[in-house]
């Protein structure tokens, strides 16, 4: 199995995007022979528009990464745009993207049906996603389930590729992750940047506690029972919960007669404690740029020999190398 994924770096990580990605992509570094995982810089201009802030995001995933288990002797970690290769074969990919196709990509067509001016870069943005992953012979795509469709668009460019110019790119298959995983946010709705609920991964203890404290519950009155399973702040516990825990709660939601600052706080205490560890290694990396500098641009390297060698392939096939 070779895997590679990307995130784009467009604002703080959450919890969400901890447990619906980023822990699949770490947890698969130990099964795959290969693991390429990048940090989506230029997919990222296509929103992120201030130079300080998109350098200061593209750092921050390195370290939250890096910090949260991803080790750089199991997988190769870089930034997208130190492999120029990707974007020389973007363009051989680009003059066989059918418009139609793309016309179809949801990024673009929901943009567009809200009114809002699109440019060449986000209409194009799945064919830079399709050389990403054709670049590194790649097999196994692990991503949300919103990625599907661009797994898709990349399968039909490589395939209608190989039709014409013989067999040169591998075809890979999305790994959709679990959707059934979809993290609720302070305000019970799917947690994500773009609806200002989101709980940060590395946010201050304290500050987070306040956080938790202020997500919203019902006025269900202390000794009513409810079903812990329909609760978001129930669901939020459970990511954190061992399993007698998770029962142990289980059965007070059931009873009745408990309050949701009781589990606000429980929760609390069981994030901070989770990511304590994590929070450390960050420190620790934060105060080290140079090596994370370093495990970057090693990265960078490996990952520019393989895609050199797929993209010239790819040259050789469609009669640019002579
Ligand atoms: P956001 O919705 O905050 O903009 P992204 O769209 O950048 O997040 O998501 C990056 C990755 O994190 C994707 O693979 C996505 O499926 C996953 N993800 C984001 N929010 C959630 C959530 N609330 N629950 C589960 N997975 C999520
Ligand atoms: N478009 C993906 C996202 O928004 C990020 C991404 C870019 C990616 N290139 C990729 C994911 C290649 C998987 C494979 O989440």
């Amino acid at each position: 199995m070779r895997v590679l994924s990307g995130i784009q770096p467009t604002g703080r990580f959450h919890w969400g995007n901890y447990f619906g990605a980023i822990r699949q992509y770490i947890d698969l570094q130990y099964e795959a022979e290969d693991a390429f995982y990048f940090i989506a810089n230029l997919h990222a201009l296509t929103t992120v528009r201030d130079r300080d802030e998109l350098a200061g995001l593209t750092m921050d995933a390195a370290l939250d990464l890096l910090a949260l288990g991803l080790e750089p002797d199991k997988a190769t970690l870089f930034v997208q745009s130190d492999v120029p290769e990707v974007s020389e074969l973007c363009w051989l990919l680009m003059t066989g993207a059918p418009l139609g196709l793309l016309e179809r990509c949801h990024a673009y067509k929901d943009k567009k049906a809200r009114g809002i001016s699109a440019d060449a870069g986000l209409f194009a943005y799945p064919v830079l996603m399709a050389a990403d992953i054709l670049a590194y012979d790649s097999d196994t795509i692990p991503v949300g389930e919103d990625q599907g469709q661009h797994i898709e668009v990349c399968r039909d460019l490589a395939a209608s590729f190989n039709h014409h110019y013989g067999e040169t790119f591998v075809m890979p298959k999305a790994k959709i992750i679990d959707t059934t995983a979809r993290v609720p946010g302070i305000d019970g709705e799917k947690m994500s940047k773009s609806y200002n609920n989101i709980l940060a991964l590395f946010e201050e203890p304290k500050v987070l506690r306040k956080q938790i404290m202020r997500i919203k519950t019902d006025s269900r009155p202390m000794e009513d029972p409810k079903e812990p399973d329909d609760d978001h702040l129930f669901q939020l516990y459970s990511l954190f919960a061992n399993d007698e825990q998770r029962e142990e709660m289980a059965a007070k939601y059931r009873h009745g007669g408990f309050g949701y600052g009781e589990v606000k706080k429980a929760l609390a205490d069981l994030a901070i404690d989770y990511f304590d560890g994590p929070r450390q290694k960050r420190l620790e990396l934060e105060a080290d740029p140079e090596r994370v500098r370093k495990i970057l641009a090693d990265g960078a390297k490996r990952a520019s020999e393989k895609a050199g060698e797929v993209l010239r392939r790819a040259q050789k096939a469609c009669g640019v190398k002579i």
